[in-house]
C-alpha cells in the first residue's frame, strides 16, 4: 500500500493554493492530482456517468494510506471541482458493487491544505471537511492554511509547508507506515 496520495483543485494551477501544495508536495515526495485535468462530472443519482475519470481516482486513492485534500477556500467552501470529487464519493456509498470499496476509506487519514485571505480557514469550510471525514471514518490528521491576501510568499509561507510535511510523515509512522 502506497502512503500519501494529494488531490488537488484549483481555479489556477500555479496559484496560491498550488504553491503551498507544491512545496509540500516536494518535501513529502508525494503524488499531487489535479483535478482539472480529470473527466469528473457532477454527482448523478442514476449513476449514468461511470464511465468518466472518478472510479479510477477512487482507486488510487484507496491505494494509499493517507488523503491529502488541497483546495483554496471560495465562499466558505471547497472549489468546484473538489465539491465534485466529494459528491461523487456518494457512488462508492451506493452502487453496490463499489459499496466494499467504499468502505475502504475508513481508517485512512485524511488532510487538508487550504489558502484564503484570512488568518484562519473558515469555520464552515473546516465544519464540513470534518464532517464529511466522520462521516465516512477517516482519521482527520491535520490541516495546513496559510493567509495569501498579498499572495503566496516562500519567505512567509514555506515554514508552515515544512511544518505541515513533518506532520504528514509523523503521523504515517505512528500510524505504522514504512514510507511515505
Ligand atoms: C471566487 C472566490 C471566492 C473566494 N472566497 C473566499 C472566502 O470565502 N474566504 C476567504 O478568506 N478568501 C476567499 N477568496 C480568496 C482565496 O481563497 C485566496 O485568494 C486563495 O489564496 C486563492 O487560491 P488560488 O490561487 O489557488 O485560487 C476567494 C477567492 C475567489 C476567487
Amino acid at each position: 500500500m502506497l502512503n500519501t496520495i494529494a488531490l488537488f483543485s484549483s481555479s489556477r494551477r500555479n496559484g496560491n493554493t498550488g504553491e503551498f501544495m507544491d512545496r509540500i508536495a516536494s518535501e513529502l515526495a508525494v503524488e499531487v492530482v489535479d483535478l482539472a485535468n480529470l473527466r469528473l462530472s457532477p454527482y448523478d443519482y442514476d449513476h449514468r456517468n461511470r464511465d468518466d475519470d472518478f472510479e479510477p481516482l477512487m482507486e488510487r486513492v484507496l491505494s494509499h494510506e493517507q488523503v491529502i485534500f488541497a483546495t483554496p477556500i471560495y465562499w466558505y467552501a471547497v472549489s468546484p471541482a473538489m465539491k465534485v470529487f466529494l459528491d461523487r464519493i456518494s457512488d462508492f456509498l451506493e452502487v453496490p458493487d463499489l459499496l466494499p470499496k467504499g468502505r475502504q476509506l475508513r481508517g485512512k487519514n485524511a488532510f487538508i491544505v487550504c489558502t484564503s485571505i484570512c488568518d484562519e480557514p473558515s469555520a464552515a469550510f473546516m465544519a464540513a471537511f470534518h464532517e464529511t471525514f466522520e462521516y465516512l471514518g477517516m482519521n482527520f490528521g491535520g490541516v495546513a492554511h496559510v493567509n495569501c491576501e498579498h499572495g503566496y510568499s516562500p519567505a512567509v509561507h514555506d515554514t508552515d509547508a515544512f511544518t505541515f510535511s513533518a506532520l504528514v510523515r509523523d503521523t504515517g509512522v505512528r500510524s505504522g507506515l514504512s514510507s511515505i
